[in-house]
């Protein structure tokens, strides 16, 4: 889906402006599937431009949902809880949120479905899906070597389970919470580490009743959803590339309009203010649930941070560009627990450990994660995106302090969850 092409980095001197985003992909994806098997049409401002969620829109007009673009919102007309069998197999792309959470609303249909993506999907983990819902009593297995896919579905009946997650993530718990709908009795999921609520958020926005005790989330099969309108807020793991820009230059100044606030994924603003980065919010306000607000921000001197356990989980997708700015921090950047990174749409860890090698910094890999020294002067080199869209865009950012110029190959990847990236970033730069 991607196309090849590659940018060049020129250094900058600051960042200034202001910026709004398009809207937060994890959000998008949960609202364009729960708007597929709600009652009634369901209207999105600001649905995100990502690649991976227009892959989530195809997926679910090949299983019969309408869906149309009205100026800047997209209409999805609801199908109720059936969906129709799809003429071929559904093809996600590069997003694993497509492949799991549909995985979890197709467990419960009366016919068979199988999903396939492009090579880096073709390499990641489905067990963590396969297995729970195969103990719901869904007939869906991983077909690719280890676990991985395409997979297979085939009709199932479908029980609700109490289930501990052996890793945290947020997508699995929205694909159980999913399967849960069409499931009898209750579905309850207790989660080693909380991860974002978008799912139960989402949920209960479309009228389901979701519990919460402490880290368990649970929901009762059968109930019915009703469309909802909503202006989706903008992405805040998008708006990180940005933040972190903001950050490398001291004096700089950035407004990001109307961005994602959900407690659940702001731990990367908590983060950027320990290391020096200055950030009001104002105009927090909340729609179904997910809260939005407006960020002021100022550069000031870099510092090194420390992460590790429920905090990594919590920025696991703002690590890259945490990464790449680490070199110009004053101690540098320490990063524990973060093994999920290798099963991410790249192996994260090395594609950051050899692209920040290519620009002449230090780094030490490690199975679970990264150091990486302080007070070090990057260049600009060739890097490689390695097809992962945050790993293009974390070195574009690298690239606007580095000496000389950086060329990000394969810089189409960005695409996969923010189209317009390079042209947005060269908006807020001075050289
Ligand atoms: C996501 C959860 C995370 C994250 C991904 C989006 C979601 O994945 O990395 O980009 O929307 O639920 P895991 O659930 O695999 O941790």
């Amino acid at each position: 889906m991607t196309q090849d092409f590659q940018v060049v980095v020129r250094p900058v001197r600051q960042v200034t402006g202001s910026l709004r985003l398009p809207g937060d992909k994890s959000v998008s994806h949960r609202y364009a599937i729960l708007g597929a098997i709600a009652e009634g049409p369901t209207r999105l401002q600001n649905f995100s431009a990502a690649q991976d969620c227009t892959a989530t829109l195809h997926c679910l007009r090949m299983l019969g949902c309408e869906w149309r673009r009205e100026s800047d919102a997209i209409v999805i007309e609801g199908r109720g809880l059936q969906l129709t069998a799809p003429g071929a197999p559904l093809d996600c792309g590069n997003s694993g949120s497509t492949m799991r959470m549909l995985s979890g609303i197709l467990a419960g249909q009366k016919f068979s479905s199988e999903l396939f993506g492009d090579a880096s999907l073709s390499q990641r983990p489905m067990a963590r899906i396969t297995e729970p819902l195969t103990l719901m009593g869904a007939n869906i297995h991983a077909i690719g070597a280890e676990g991985r896919p395409p997979l297979r579905i085939a009709e199932g009946k479908l029980h609700g389970i109490p289930y501990r997650p052996p890793v945290a993530s947020a997508q699995v718990k929205t694909a159980l919470l999913f399967a849960g709908l069409f499931a009898n009795g209750e579905t309850r999921i207790e989660e080693p580490v909380r991860t974002r609520d978008h799912g139960e958020l989402a949920l209960r926005a479309f009228g389901a009743e979701v519990k919460r005790q402490e880290n368990a989330v649970s929901i009762l099969g059968g109930q019915r959803l009703h469309g909802i309108e909503a202006t989706v807020p903008g992405d805040l793991s998008s708006a990180a590339f940005f933040l972190c820009a903001a950050a490398l230059f001291p004096g700089s100044q950035l407004v990001v309009e109307s961005v994602l606030m959900n407690p659940t994924r702001a731990r990367l603003l908590d983060v950027l203010m320990q290391m020096g980065l200055g950030i009001s919010v104002m105009q927090l306000e909340e729609d179904h649930g997910e809260l939005t607000g407006t960020l002021q921000v100022k550069g000031g001197p870099l510092k090194g941070i420390v992460i590790s356990g429920a905090t990594t989980a919590a920025l696991i997708d703002e690590i890259p560009v945490l990464a790449a700015i680490a070199p110009y921090t004053d101690t540098g950047l320490e990063v524990h627990d973060a093994r999920e990174l290798r099963v991410k749409e790249s192996d994260r860890i090395a594609a950051i450990a050899a692209n920040l090698r290519a620009m002449g910094a230090q780094v030490e890999e490690r199975e679970d994660g990264l150091r990486i020294p302080g007070n070090q002067k990057l260049h600009g080199a060739a890097i490689d995106s390695f097809g992962d869209h945050r790993i293009a865009m974390a070195f574009a950012v690298a690239g606007l302090r580095a000496e000389g110029e950086t060329q990000i190959r394969n810089a189409g990847a960005a695409a996969v969850s923010f189209p317009g990236f390079f042209e947005e970033l060269e908006s807020v730069t001075v050289a």
